[in-house]
């Protein structure tokens, strides 16, 4: 065991409805694994899995070690420690979760349990969220009178669109108090993500410049080069906006765009942020229609195989309109950044996996240097917050280059997480993990900000329902056509997708 530089969660159980299905094994344990091994989580850690499966708590221990084993989890010694101390700690309620049985075991299990303090995790389909808060709260399982406390943690998707996610988030508040709701975004687990609040805030040389009078426009980009796969069921129903802009980019948007807070405490966080999500303008259709853009991937060759069109996808209709790409040009309209337009853009089977933020300066409003020849125009600064892969942050700027003659050339000065810090190997997951066993909600989503996040996309959302095609795009490009005019209109251009190398081109 590491020795971790925050003080262990305190006593809890950890309760998993879904226990022994595929994310409990793929993502909640290994990331408790982690923990356990660095520290963060002690013996006083106990979890309950319920599930509809019957076996008894063998069952479960069978799937997870199996699944651990296949995976690689097992081979450094360290982890099978952590999970040999782990799994002599978990219990298992087999049972319906629709029904109030299980929900008078785990109040048996919990009066029992060393400490009274709970957090719920429904790694379920989303349409059980609703059900499975109110029956915690009907059997008196939300109930934080004693001092213990009851906490839930939930997901994406919260809601397919603003009416639902209001619907949602009702429900879920008839039955728990916010303080009593996470709602985790993955993106907030990335040490890349958190790092652009203190590359903002503890840096005066970035931060003075940080407005429309230095700032000619952002980029967003999230790109992937997997493809839909074996999730043709849920993509088709779902497309690449609702999958990642109000969610994962907003939150990457609000970051940037934020106010500083007063503090670092939750509410200051989340009411900055909620304020920009807030900001984002509401487009009529024909807005929407001139600042969206969607594309779907075709057939054709990507990372060495052929890769079938999404409309030829297992468990995808073949007169889906679904998109597996979008960009946007938005606008946050406050004084900060009136009149600076931030392009977001997202996709499935591209070039590379590239999610990185990119802030493009004004130019100098006077260039005396000469030209040479074909020498490019002086080239903006820019400031590329390089989120995954190769994490890390490249700072543009120009210099002269040696020789007699003045000529200016563009150099970048880098950071790598890898080349300063042994992160280790983890799942992203640990400090949201951490964060929701102590009761910080700083990473966590609050209700007004999912609203605001699906109020600004509901216009795509209604228009591309009304008709229409994505445009089409081939495998391992930057996306269709379209996505390029939407910028180049603009006088701009995207930053090439490259997973993270521009820094060490330039
Ligand atoms: C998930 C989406 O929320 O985020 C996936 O449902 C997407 O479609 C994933 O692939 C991207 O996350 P990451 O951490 O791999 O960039």
């Amino acid at each position: 065991m590491t020795t971790p530089d925050v003080a262990p969660a305190p006593p809890l159980t950890f309760v998993i409805f879904g226990a022994a299905g595929d994310l409990t094994r793929r993502l909640l344990i290994p990331t408790l694994i982690n923990m356990t091994r660095s520290g963060l989580v002690g013996d006083d850690l106990h979890i309950l899995g319920i599930g509809i499966e019957t076996g008894g708590v063998e069952m479960l221990l069978e799937r997870l070690e199996s699944f651990l084993k296949t995976s690689g989890d097992m081979e450094d010694p360290a982890r099978e420690a952590a999970w040999q101390s782990l799994r002599k700690r978990i219990s298992y309620i087999s049972g319906d979760f629709t029904q109030n049985g299980v929900y008078k075991e785990i109040s048996d299990y919990l009066s029992h349990a060393p400490s009274a303090n709970a957090a719920f995790y429904f790694a379920v389909p989303p349409q059980f969220f609703g059900d499975i808060a109110e029956k915690l709260s009907e059997n008196g399982l939300m109930n934080e009178a004693t001092g213990a406390f009851r906490r839930i943690a939930i997901e994406k998707p919260f809601g397919h669109d603003l009416a639902s996610a209001q619907a949602l988030n009702a429900r879920l508040l008839n039955h728990t108090h916010e303080s009593q709701i996470y709602r985790i975004d993955h993106f907030l687990g990335k040490e890349t993500v958190q790092n652009i609040m203190t590359t903002r805030f503890a840096n005066m040389m970035i931060e003075a410049l940080w407005n429309n009078n230095y700032i000619d426009h952002v980029q967003i980009t999230a790109a992937e080069l997997v493809d839909v796969g074996t999730r043709g069921k849920f993509y088709d129903a779902t497309g690449a906006l609702r999958d990642m802009v109000p969610n994962h980019l907003f939150q990457l948007l609000a970051m940037v765009a934020m106010e500083p807070p007063n503090s670092f405490d939750a509410e200051s966080v989340r009411n900055e942020k909620g304020k920009v999500l807030k900001a984002l303008r509401t487009y009529s259709r024909e807005d929407a229609a001139r600042n969206g853009v969607r594309g779907a991937y075709t057939a054709g060759p990507i990372s060495g195989r052929d890769l079938p069109a999404f409309t030829q996808t297992a468990d995808v209709s073949p007169d889906s309109n679904t998109e597996t790409f979008v960009a946007l040009k938005l606008f946050v309209d406050t004084w900060r950044w009136a009149g600076v337009p931030f392009y977001l853009r997202t996709g499935k089977a591209m070039k590379a996996r590239d999610t990185e933020v990119v802030i493009t300066f004004r130019q100098v409003p006077f260039a005396q240097f000469p030209r040479h020849g074909t020498q490019p125009e002086l080239p903006p600064n820019r400031l590329i917050i390089q989120v995954q892969p190769d994490e890390g942050l490249d700072m543009e700027i120009s210099i002269k280059k040696p020789g007699l003659v003045l000529k200016t050339a563009p150099v970048s000065l880098d950071f790598r997480y890898a080349d300063n810090f042994d992160i280790g190997k983890q799942t992203g997951y640990e400090s949201l993990f951490y964060e929701l066993f102590v009761g910080d909600q700083t990473l966590f989503q609050r209700a007004d900000g999912i609203e605001a996040g699906w109020a600004a996309v509901q216009p795509f959302l209604d228009l591309w329902a009304e008709g229409g095609k994505p445009d089409p795009y081939a495998p391992g490009s930057t996306g269709p056509a379209s996505a390029d005019e939407l910028i180049e209109r603009d006088g701009r251009k995207w930053h090439q997708i490259d997973g993270g190398s521009s820094g060490k081109r330039v």
